[in-house]
C-alpha cells in the first residue's frame, strides 16, 4: 500500500512504520495521521507482524507535534473533531492487541510525546527532547497527554509540565519514568529491533495475553484485572507453546513456539 507521509518495513515479523515529513519535523498533518489510521488497522490484522516499531524520519525529530497551520484553523466544532481523531488514532495503537515500540529519536512535543505515550514500550536516543507545549499556543493537550502523562509520570509532575509547556531531555525522561532506556541515535533503532526480535521469539498468546492485561489498567479496577489476568492466565495454560514452553525448560533446551 502507498503512503505519502509514512515509510513500512515489514521483515522477520517485525514491522518499522517510520514517519516521514522530515523537513516538518514530521508534525502530524490531516494526512498523515489518516495514513497513520489506515496503516494501523492494516497492521493489527496482518499476522505476520508480532511487534511495530515507530520512528521519525531524519536525525531532528521523532514527531514535533500536530502541524499548527492545521491547527490553527480550528473552532469549538473542528477543535473537538480534531481532539476526537487523534484520540481515537492513538487509542488504536494502544490497542493494536500486539507490542508497540516507540524509538524517539528526537523532537517528541505535543501529539508526538502523546503518540509515544500511547505505545507500550518507550526509549530514546540522547537528543531526544521531550513536552506538551500546548499551553503556549493557547491549548492543552488533545491527544490523550493529560490523561496518559498523568498516569505515566503521575498528576503534580504532568500538572508541572503541562502548565509550564516545559521542554525536558531524554535523561529527565528517563528519571521521570516516561522511557526505559536511552541510546545514542546510531544505535537507537537497533536497540528497539533487539527488543522488538526477543519479544517476536516467545509464544505470541503469552505475549497478547500479557500486553492486555497491563493496558486493562487505564479502565479496570484491580479486583477487574485480576479477573481478566486469571482468564488470560487460563487461556495460556490451554496452549501448546505452553507445553512447549514447560517441556523445553524440563528438558533443559530453548523453547521453539509455534504461536499456537
Ligand atoms: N507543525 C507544523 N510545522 C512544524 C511543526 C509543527 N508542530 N514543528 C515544526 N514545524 C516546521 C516549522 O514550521 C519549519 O517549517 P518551515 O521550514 O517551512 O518554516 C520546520 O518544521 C522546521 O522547524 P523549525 O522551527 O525551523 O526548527 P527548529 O529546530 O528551529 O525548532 C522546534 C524545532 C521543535 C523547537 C520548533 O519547530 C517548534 O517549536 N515546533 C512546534 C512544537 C509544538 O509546539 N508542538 C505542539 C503542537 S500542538
Amino acid at each position: 500500500m502507498y503512503y505519502q507521509n509514512l515509510i513500512l518495513n515489514i521483515k522477520n515479523n517485525i514491522a518499522v512504520l517510520t514517519v516521514n515529513r522530515p523537513d516538518k519535523l514530521n508534525a502530524l498533518n490531516r494526512n498523515t495521521l489518516d495514513e497513520l489510521k489506515r496503516v494501523l488497522l492494516e497492521l493489527k490484522d496482518n499476522k505476520e507482524v508480532y511487534v511495530l516499531i515507530i520512528t521519525g524520519a531524519g536525525k531532528k525529530s521523532f514527531i514535533a507535534g500536530a502541524d499548527i497551520s492545521e491547527l490553527s484553523k480550528c473552532n469549538f466544532d473542528s477543535g473537538k473533531e480534531f481532539s476526537k481523531k487523534g484520540q481515537k488514532i492513538f487509542d488504536l495503537i494502544e490497542n493494536l492487541g500486539k507490542p508497540v515500540i516507540a524509538a524517539i529519536n528526537g523532537f517528541a512535543l505535543g501529539g508526538g510525546c502523546e503518540l509515544a505515550l500511547a505505545c507500550h514500550i518507550r526509549i530514546a536516543s540522547e537528543n531526544a527532547s521531550f513536552g506538551q507545549p500546548e499551553v503556549n499556543l493557547g491549548i492543552i493537550p488533545g491527544y490523550g497527554g493529560t490523561q496518559r502523562l498523568a498516569r505515566l509520570i503521575n498528576a503534580g509532575r504532568a500538572a508541572e509540565y503541562i502548565l509550564t509547556g516545559d521542554i525536558f531531555n531524554a535523561k529527565e525522561a528517563l528519571r521521570l519514568g516516561l522511557i526505559s532506556k536511552v541510546f545514542t541515535q546510531e544505535e537507537l533503532l537497533s536497540e528497539a529491533e533487539k527488543i522488538a526480535e526477543k519479544i517476536s521469539k516467545k509464544g505470541q498468546t503469552a505475549i497478547r495475553s500479557a500486553l492486555k492485561s497491563i493496558t486493562s489498567i487505564n479502565d479496570f479496577t484491580q479486583t477487574e484485572g485480576l479477573n481478566l489476568e486469571a482468564e488470560l492466565f487460563a487461556k495460556c495454560c490451554s496452549t501448546e507453546d505452553f507445553i512447549e514452553g514447560t517441556s523445553a525448560f524440563l528438558e533443559k533446551r530453548k523453547p521453539d513456539f509455534k504461536n499456537k
